[in-house]
């Protein structure tokens, strides 16, 4: 059986980000960069080497310099020809989609990830559609994290989620899964809760910022049932899914880096440094001497 095509991704940067204030009173979040890229820029290349198409921002007031990062600098391009600088002029290649590959939705109030996606529903329509959350470097370049979901969600269609194995101690951060049939690195869904009180949760399996779903998502998201935290939870909406459409999570088999928090933030420099040829020698001379 052939599945719909994901040829979306909702990109929910609306947050406020205040685990990095007072940088992000004037930076988004989703623009510090790992090394020398944004944040955001790991999440788009992710998508498009999972064949997506379009992209779609939620984005909020203060970021603005979101669009200004996705356009093309005029100046900057013609000034780097005249210098003939080539290789500075390839890294800006996948920040200059051509028109129409990008779209920005306000969300207006930050009343949560589900409400965020929401936000997007206009432009997703009847489609199934892939959702990034881009302070979730998930590391892979071999088998990108998004790349091999949508592999499952082929096979397999319906709803697919990534999902890594965390500390018990740990689940009370997370939306957790209530695991099935277990087939290799695929599990089967029978539930999710998001944020379960200690020692409630209903496995170790946490949902760690990919999700492949159905448009029906957006109905139950249409009811702003508040969830956990007070906020518009997409986990809850999910969970509305689990027994009505096909539901399974793909464990990541990656490096996860949580960006969202500055110990995680820190980890994914020095991790993505070190791999690289141009700072790595520097960085790995440096970190001997501690
Ligand atoms: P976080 O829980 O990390 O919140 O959101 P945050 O505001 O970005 O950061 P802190 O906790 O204040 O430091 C997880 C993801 O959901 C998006 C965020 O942009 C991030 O990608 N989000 C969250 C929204 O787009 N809108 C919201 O209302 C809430």
């Amino acid at each position: 059986m052939t599945h719909k095509p994901i040829r979306k991704a909702i990109f929910p940067v609306g947050g406020q980000g205040t685990r990095f204030l007072p940088a992000t009173k004037a930076v988004p979040k989703e623009m510090l960069p790992v090394v020398d890229r944004p944040l955001l820029q790991y999440a788009v290349d992710e998508a498009l080497a999972a064949g997506i198409e379009q992209m779609i921002f939620v984005t909020a007031r203060g970021k603005a310099a979101l669009e200004e990062y996705f356009d093309v600098a005029g100046e900057l391009v013609a000034s780097l020809k005249a210098k003939g600088k080539a290789a500075e002029l390839a890294v800006l290649d996948t920040t200059q989609l051509t028109p129409g590959r990008i779209a920005y939705v306000r969300q207006q109030e930050p009343a949560g990830l589900g409400h965020a996606v929401w936000c997007a529903r206009l432009i997703t329509g009847d489609e199934p559609f892939a959702v990034l959350l881009p302070d979730e470097l998930l590391w892979n370049p071999a088998a990108p994290a998004l790349k091999e979901m949508v592999g499952v969600y082929e096979q397999r269609g319906g709803n697919v989620i990534s999902v890594l194995e965390v500390p018990e101690a740990h689940t009370s951060r997370y939306g957790i899964v209530r695991p099935g049939t277990v087939d290799g690195l695929v599990t089967e869904v029978l539930g999710l809760v998001e944020k379960p009180a200690a020692g409630t949760a209903p496995s170790r399996l946490a949902a760690i910022g990919r999700y492949i779903l159905q448009p029906e998502v957006m109905t139950a998201l249409a009811a702003h049932k508040r969830g956990a935290g007070g906020e518009i939870q997409l986990t809850d909406a999910m969970a509305e899914m689990i027994g009505v459409q096909p539901f399974h999570a793909l464990t990541f088999t990656g490096v996860r880096h949580d960006c969202g928090d500055k110990a995680g933030f820190i980890t994914a420099n020095v991790a993505l440094a070190l791999e690289r040829a141009d700072v790595g020698p520097a960085v790995r001379e440096y970190l001997a001497t501690l």
